[in-house]
């Protein structure tokens, strides 16, 4: 059985007042996470302050991003070693942002995926086509190539110690959601293409949704059978939506 994930991607959202309210809220529903890992990811510089609220929490936290050398002359980066050094257990890996705002290749996702579980740090992969490619047909095509990329590097075991996220672009922050049966056709083809190379880590992969996930609409799309969890946005700034998505996920 895959433990279902619930993963907060705040993005470039946040002060020190909101991140203390917003946490406040996420605990008070915490009793009823038992059976679910849930995990917030703060800009950079509320991590240390998520740290301090979240610690003997069930509620653990991650990073959005890092980069794929472990120290240097790297202006602006933060290191795999970093985020371990305030408590971070996940670290969100290639999300579109990242792909398409500033440039990150499927090579330099690796990169950052393989740095990630050579720390420790459980990277939360994320893939997904834009609109165009899906008119086009080649959705299939795009996520079996992100996927690859990162296969290629050390092979297919690489995916055991991680997690995926599908999130077709089109969907993240434009309130137009996947429908279930979407979502559950790529997610099938996700896992069955790492089944063709390795069953045990293809029947053990959290596979999560993103991509507009809110109350409304989570406990339809977490009931699909390869649908493991999400990876929320926008709904994961507001304590009660995002408890309600992790009580979709709990039941
Ligand atoms: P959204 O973002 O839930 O606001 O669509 C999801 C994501 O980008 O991870």
């Amino acid at each position: 059985m895959r433990k279902p994930l619930v993963a907060g991607n705040w993005k470039m959202n946040g002060s020190r007042s909101s991140v203390a309210k917003l946490l406040e809220g996420i605990k008070s529903g915490s009793d009823e996470f038992g059976a679910i890992e849930v995990v917030v990811c703060p800009p950079y510089p509320y991590i240390s302050q998520v740290e301090s609220l979240l610690d003997g929490s069930p509620v653990s936290w991650g990073g959005q991003d890092l980069s794929a050398e472990s120290s240097g002359a790297f202006t602006g980066e933060v290191a795999a070693s970093m985020l371990l050094d305030f408590g971070c257990k996940y670290v969100i890996v290639g999300h579109s942002e990242r792909r398409s705002l500033y440039a990150e290749s499927d090579q330099v996702v690796a990169a950052k995926y393989l740095a990630a579980l050579d720390s420790g740090l459980i990277p939360i992969l994320c893939v997904g086509e834009t609109l165009e490619e899906r008119e086009s047909g080649v959705t299939e095509q795009v996520v079996a190539r992100q996927l690859d990329a990162v296969i290629d590097t050390m092979g297919v075991g690489v995916l055991a110690k991680g997690v995926v996220a599908y999130e077709p672009v089109w969907a993240i922050g434009t309130g137009v959601t996947a429908t279930p049966e979407q979502a559950q056709d790529v997610h099938r083809f996700i896992r069955s293409r790492i089944a063709a190379q390795d069953a045990n880590v293809a029947a053990a992969l959290q596979i999560l949704y993103g991509g507009s996930m809110k109350a409304s609409n989570a406990h339809e799309l977490l009931g699909k059978p390869d649908i493991d969890g999400g990876l929320i946005g926008g709904a994961a700034l507001k304590s009660e939506e995002f408890l309600s998505i992790c009580k979709a996920a709990a039941e």
